[in-house]
């Protein structure tokens, strides 16, 4: 049997972790490994190297990917090629390496191209990573536990500053449509304010929270942190666009909303306002400890589904037991910070602002 591995959309800590398990557990089953490099623009581009247990060596704790990753290649529409379907070539080009099945580890965009591939016949199976937690079917994601870190300590770090200067500081999280770096960095961080997709804020509220901080403190110089979701909105706004990228199957990219509320808070609070924008720092680095524990279960069952010849599904992590869900039922879908969630019980019982 032989196996091809590929990591597509944008990349997050444990991706190599998922590599070398599920390369580890194919060879030492007597298989045939192959690196699919830069996501599915290996197989639209016919760029595949052979992996073996040298080649994983010393990776478990490096970022990134050692495969590259691409998140426009869509072999449904090539943007090389003026968006034309080649998904028959993508078959052609797996069938001609002997290609028995692929473990596809990426997020929403990607198990949405599995899916329609596995449709066509070529057998898939996949493995949830995004930073942002936000896959259907899957309690967790390898890389969120990272950037939750990432979170945690930089609103450590402001809140030092915040307090010297009696401030209020803003971080702005990654997280597009859902709200779970910054529900979760902000808990793990100490946010007094958490802003979040989910539930739009009404910036009044939030300014009033942050003026009654002021006033409860020696000559108002109480201080506020405030962890914001780059897919934040105020009620009845937008978000906030940074850009439009036209050649991405995701066109929107966010960023820039912890700067949009800094400006109107300001004229409404007696001390300081300063925003940070977190960006990529929180998908960079080495994975924690629980990313790569998460991503080498991962792998190692991504590897023996693939042994079992079972395709079609992507490994999820449900009631802490890694099982398979179909891929057809996570393809396109999101998962969000539902109203109700113990999270959420958990913020306001603590007196967290959320707008
Ligand atoms: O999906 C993960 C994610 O990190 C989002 O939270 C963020 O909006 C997006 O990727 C950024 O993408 P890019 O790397 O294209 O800027």
């Amino acid at each position: 049997m032989h196996i091809g591995i590929l990591t597509g959309g944008g990349d997050c800590p444990g991706l190599n972790a998922v590599i070398r398990a599920a390369t580890l557990s194919l060879l030492g089953a007597g298989m045939q490994v192959s690196g699919i490099e830069r996501g599915f623009l290996g197989l639209m581009r016919n760029r595949l190297r052979p992996l073996d247990a040298a080649a994983v060596e010393g990776i478990l704790d490096a970022g990134g990917t050692i495969l590259g990753t691409h998140n426009k290649a869509d072999p449904f529409h090539d943007f090389g090629r003026g968006g034309a379907d080649i998904s028959a070539e993508v078959l052609a080009c797996a069938r001609g390496h002997g290609l028995d099945g692929v473990l596809a580890i990426g997020g929403d965009g990607t198990m949405a191209i599995a899916a329609g591939l596995q449709k066509l016949g070529l057998p898939v199976i996949g493995v949830p990573k995004t930073i942002d937690n936000d896959l259907p079917l899957t309690e967790r994601t390898f890389g969120f536990d990272s950037a939750v870190a990432v979170v945690s300590e930089a609103l450590g770090r402001l809140r030092t500053t915040a307090r010297s200067h009696g401030r209020v500081m803003i971080v702005e999280t990654m997280g597009r449509y859902a709200g779970w770096i910054a529900l979760e960095g902000g808990l793990a961080g100490g946010a007094e304010v958490i802003l979040v997709p989910e539930l739009p804020f009404d910036m009044e509220v939030v300014a009033a929270f942050c003026r009654g901080r002021e006033l409860a403190a020696d000559e108002g110089a109480g201080h506020t942190l405030i962890c914001i979701a780059e897919g934040a909105a105020p009620r009845g706004g937008g978000m906030t666009v940074a850009r439009v990228e036209h050649d991405s199957p995701d066109p929107l990219r966010l960023g820039g909303v912890g700067e949009v509320l800094r400006a109107q808070l300001q004229p409404r609070l007696a001390s300081e306002v300063r925003c940070t924008l977190l960006g990529h720092v929180q998908r960079g680095g080495a994975p924690t400890a629980y990313d790569r524990v998460l991503a080498t279960r991962f792998g190692h069952a991504a590897a023996q589904l693939a042994l079992q010849r079972q395709f079609g599904v992507m490994v999820a992590l449900q009631a802490d037991a890694v099982v398979a869900v179909p891929l057809d039922a996570v393809a396109g879908g999101n998962r969000r910070i539902e109203a109700g969630h113990p999270l959420l019980q958990v913020a306001r019982g603590l007196g967290i602002c959320m707008g």
